[in-house]
């Protein structure tokens, strides 16, 4: 599709129905996961015992790919079964959905309640609208380019602006709640590094880890989407991983943007943007999209300047002690 120029009220018309299809796919979601145990409807590996795909993936995203094409069928689209069964699609101009119908099937296949639908659009190369409903917690996280992002639970039925209000003081890196996965990749030359970084991160200098950080907390909670939802909410301070895909972060992507979160790629993507004030800093291109290597962390300030300042204090800090790889 060739570059479109959209209006506000057929943005508006696209995210309205992204929030719907993430409800329908939800409740696609539990009715697969009350089967998801009987020996037709397992889950099969697809590089390894820590990357499952299982017939509910593969479903939901034949439902969602179904319901956006014929709802806007001039439409692209990008999503995780698609492309593992080789339909290996670009971000091009026009408008490109970005899908992962099951983010954490680990945690599907196993009942961990962390379990969602990942729903991202892109608009000329600019990720515009993020849709994340976790149906097991029956939570729905979803932001749109200069509207601001919104969370919705049970106990909180109306939607909340996010961040979510007053979260602690964030002026060094031994302050932070931080989310890392592990990641299906564990051959010994990664896991050498990732657990090298993790040793810096959360080390103690005072008890012989050299150049330790010592944050505060780490947590897995095994779901790229939500881990940005919770860097969006502030009840995540940063979240880093390499080796998740587009449609793991598209969706999380706008959803933190737009609630003062900075989001960059690669080390080498953030020392240059780092320098940078304004837009560029926080601007993720497709490349940055694509290239499998992200870091985010919260809203520190209100005024627009000074939380530049702090998050770029806070990046750099991170990523003085990540050594990285290519995944
Ligand atoms: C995975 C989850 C996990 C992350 C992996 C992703 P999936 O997505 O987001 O937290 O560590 O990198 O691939 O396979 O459950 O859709």
């Amino acid at each position: 599709m060739s570059s479109s120029n959209i209006t506000q009220d057929e943005l508006n018309e696209i995210y309205q129905f992204a929030i719907q299809l993430s409800k329908t796919a939800g409740r696609a979601i539990l009715q697969g996961s009350s089967k998801r145990f009987s020996s037709s409807a397992g889950s099969d590996f697809k590089k390894n015992s820590a990357d499952l795909v299982t017939e509910t993936d593969q479903a939901v995203e034949t439902l969602v790919k179904q319901s956006i094409s014929s709802k806007f069928p001039d439409h692209e689209f990008i999503g995780e079964e698609s492309w593992a069964a080789g339909e290996e699609n670009p971000i091009s101009d026009g408008v490109v959905w970005i899908v992962d119908p099951i983010d954490g099937t680990t945690n599907f296949v196993h009942g961990f309640p962390y379990t969602c639908i990942s729903i991202g659009v892109v608009v000329n190369g600019e990720a515009k609208i993020g849709v994340v409903y976790a149906p097991f917690l029956d939570t729905l996280y979803h932001g749109c380019k200069g509207k601001g992002s919104f969370v919705s639970c049970p106990h909180n039925p109306a939607p909340r602006r996010l961040p979510l209000e007053n979260p602690p003081q964030l002026t060094d890196l031994n302050q932070a709640l931080v989310a890392f996965e592990w990641g299906s990749d564990r051959r010994a030359h990664i896991l050498d590094k990732k657990l090298a970084s993790f040793r810096k991160i959360t080390g103690d200098t005072t008890g012989g880890v050299e150049g330790g950080k010592m944050v505060r907390g780490v947590r897995s909670i095994g779901s790229a989407a939500l881990n940005f939802c919770h860097v969006a909410s502030g009840n995540l301070d940063l979240y880093w991983e390499i080796g998740c895909w587009a449609w793991d972060v598209c969706a999380g992507v706008v959803i933190a943007k737009e609630a003062g979160a900075a989001v960059v790629g690669s080390k080498a993507h953030a020392s240059s943007v780092i320098e940078v004030k304004g837009e560029e800093f926080n601007k993720v291109t497709p490349e940055i999209l694509t290239a499998r290597k992200y870091l985010v962390v919260r809203k520190i300030k209100e005024e627009k300047s000074e939380n530049e300042e702090a998050q770029k204090h806070i990046l750099n800090e991170f990523y003085s002690c990540v050594d990285e790889w290519d995944p």
